[in-house]
């Protein structure tokens, strides 16, 4: 190719990526919301988007042909319609295990700080409220030594998995199939979300948003918790019954929860916010320098070899 090809980046991506995307292509920004995505993509040989955009059924048919590789700044894909991505034959690249451990170490941050009150204390300092230490307040549930029961056991599940052992916790877990002995590594196995959920003092969400998984976390299975439960999800927003957490979490019998994603980003519903128990972030698990580089990387490998006439390992399959 004489020239170099184009790329439309629909979000600024970090200084490292920017500049290997300038370095070898025509980088082409989405000015939102004058034009449409497909708009925006005229002419151009690839898009690159992420999970804040809405790559509907609608939204893939209308990309235009000279569109031949759509990369996403995600391991996530619950925001691209697949069926209509291969209707037009159109690959999608993603990037699997590069965010594993700093979404895992994430996950751990918001057990923790929900478990210890780290939010509400910090509120506290914060607005110049606090009186001083005291024997009795801010007492929180202890983490190390409980259970802990993963709802995903993928890449991150395993690196969570990993940290949740330094802590001396007994892991859990439940997915489609079980792992092989040697990556499970004395992880408890459900097959049934019932026993699953009974030895789950803990609960993280590491599982991806689909027709299967989505408001898994319904007012039946929070009952099926043990009382004073701690939820975490990092996953997607869409895996929750918010109503159904926020009034397990106001009644008392899921204890504190730590929430990074949420079904309708930015919007947080107004339930989690009146809540002192819960810790929110605004979907960071992922944003860490080196990830957030590697990640960019990841995307631009796939995309750089899917135009080569390749197939990279991170095709959606
Ligand atoms: C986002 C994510 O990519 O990987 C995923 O599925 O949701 C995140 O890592 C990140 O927030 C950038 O948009």
């Amino acid at each position: 190719m004489s020239q170099k090809p184009s790329l439309l980046v629909t979000q600024r991506l970090p200084p490292a990526v920017e500049a290997r995307a300038a370095r070898d292509y025509i980088v082409h920004r989405w000015e939102r919301p004058a034009v449409s995505l497909a708009q925006a993509a005229a002419g151009v040989d690839a898009v690159l988007c992420t999970p804040f955009d809405r790559l509907d059924g609608a939204t893939v048919a209308a990309l235009p042909a000279s569109v031949a590789v759509l990369g996403t700044f995600s391991v996530g894909f619950d925001h691209i319609d697949m069926a209509a991505a291969r209707a037009r034959a159109l690959p999608v690249v993603n990037t699997p295990g590069v965010l594993s451990a700093a979404t895992a170490e994430f996950s751990f941050l918001l057990l923790l700080a929900a478990a210890r009150r780290a939010g509400q204390g910090e509120r506290q300092v914060r607005a110049g409220a606090w009186l001083g230490p005291s024997p009795a307040t801010f007492l929180g549930i202890q983490v190390t030594g409980k259970s802990l029961g993963i709802f995903g056991m993928g890449r991150i599940g395993q690196a969570l998995a990993v940290m949740a052992r330094g802590f001396g916790m007994t892991v859990h877990y439940r997915n489609r199939n079980r792992l092989d002995p040697a990556l499970e590594q004395g992880a408890v196995f459900h097959p049934d979300d019932e026993s699953f959920l009974a030895a789950s003092q803990f609960l993280v969400l590491c599982a991806p948003a689909t027709a299967e998984t989505r408001h898994w976390l319904n007012a039946d299975r929070l009952a099926q918790l043990p009382a004073g439960a701690v939820v975490v999800n990092t996953a997607r927003g869409a895996l929750v019954d918010d109503a159904a957490l926020i009034a397990a979490l106001a009644g008392g019998h899921v204890a504190a929860a730590g929430l990074d994603v949420f079904s309708d980003e930015p919007r947080v519903p107004e339930g989690y916010l009146a809540l002192e128990t819960v810790v929110l972030t605004p979907h960071i698990a992922s944003a860490t320098h080196e990830t957030r580089d590697a990640m960019g990387f990841l995307a631009l490998d796939g995309i750089d070899a899917v135009l080569a006439g390749r197939v990279p390992d991170n095709i959606v399959r």
